[in-house]
């Protein structure tokens, strides 16, 4: 059977590609089993889209772990995730080392639990090097967070006389988000039928293109990523112009 790899463009790839993970409950629940098992299965989903976007030669994978909000979560789910995540970043950190993916966190990373903290901070270390595709992992994460989080820091380099308001534009609000240094994303992924942002890169999404996939997480293959990318590169992105100043160039 053919892939829809082969249909990629190499030209026309995304640099950036964020994924809303959606679904992991719903798809343990229709197996009568509990949520944390449609996490557990969500990881195979994690190894098969990171591999996929190494690949084809992404430099950017953002997947949302886990928001701000999803503390609010019972606690059993939150600790049997948190401990998901402890054990899949030790496993997988030879896999990382191994393909030269770089791993990258963006959230209130001090929120987490310690032995997290550690794990990530060591892992992130230990791929600084790499220079094949950025993994990055939003945990604890939400654009509202993030902008709050900028304010403030431009506000304070304001206060201490080191920046003009009068100075203050699109580049530095990009450079005090967490995202600072990475290019924003042009296809955003949402699985599991839902159509929303859900606090999700508000700053960044702002031209990015949206594709919302009716699988559950856990079900989401490489073919279902190929797929993603083949319609992305399908859509004429007009950046507010009309399409024949696109077609132009
Ligand atoms: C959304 O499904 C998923 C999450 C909140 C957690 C995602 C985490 C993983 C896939 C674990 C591994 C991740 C990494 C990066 C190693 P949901 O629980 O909101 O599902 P529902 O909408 O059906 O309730």
């Amino acid at each position: 059977m053919s892939s829809l790899k082969e249909k990629i463009s190499k030209e026309k790839l995304p640099r950036h590609v964020a994924i809303i993970m959606d679904g992991n409950g719903r798809w343990a629940k229709l197996q009568g089993k509990n949520r944390v098992y449609g996490h557990q299965n969500g990881v195979t989903s994690v190894r098969e889209v990171t591999e996929a976007a190494a690949e084809i030669g992404l430099e950017y994978l953002t997947l949302y772990a886990w928001s701000t909000e999803n503390w609010k979560r019972p606690k059993e789910e939150v600790d049997a995730l948190m401990s998901l995540l402890v054990s899949t970043l030790n496993n997988e950190k030879k896999t990382l080392l191994k393909n030269n993916v770089r791993l990258r966190a963006i959230g209130d990373l001090k929120s987490l639990p310690g032995k997290l903290y550690e794990q990530l901070l060591e892992t992130i270390h230990d791929t600084a090097h790499l220079t094949g595709l950025t993994l990055v992992l939003a945990l604890s994460y939400s654009a509202r967070w993030e902008m709050v989080h900028a304010v403030r820091e431009i506000a304070r380099q304001v206060s201490e006389g080191k920046l003009a308001p009068s100075h203050i534009d699109q580049i530095t609000i990009s450079n005090n988000l967490a995202t600072a240094g990475m290019p924003d994303p042009e296809l955003l992924i949402r699985t599991s039928g839902e159509y929303r942002i859900s606090n999700f890169m508000l700053y960044q999404l702002a031209y990015s293109e949206l594709y919302f996939s009716e699988k559950m997480w856990p079900d989401f293959r490489k073919e279902d990523f190929y797929e993603a990318i083949a319609d992305f590169q399908c859509r004429e992105r007009r950046f507010g112009k009309i399409s024949e100043q696109i077609k132009q160039h």
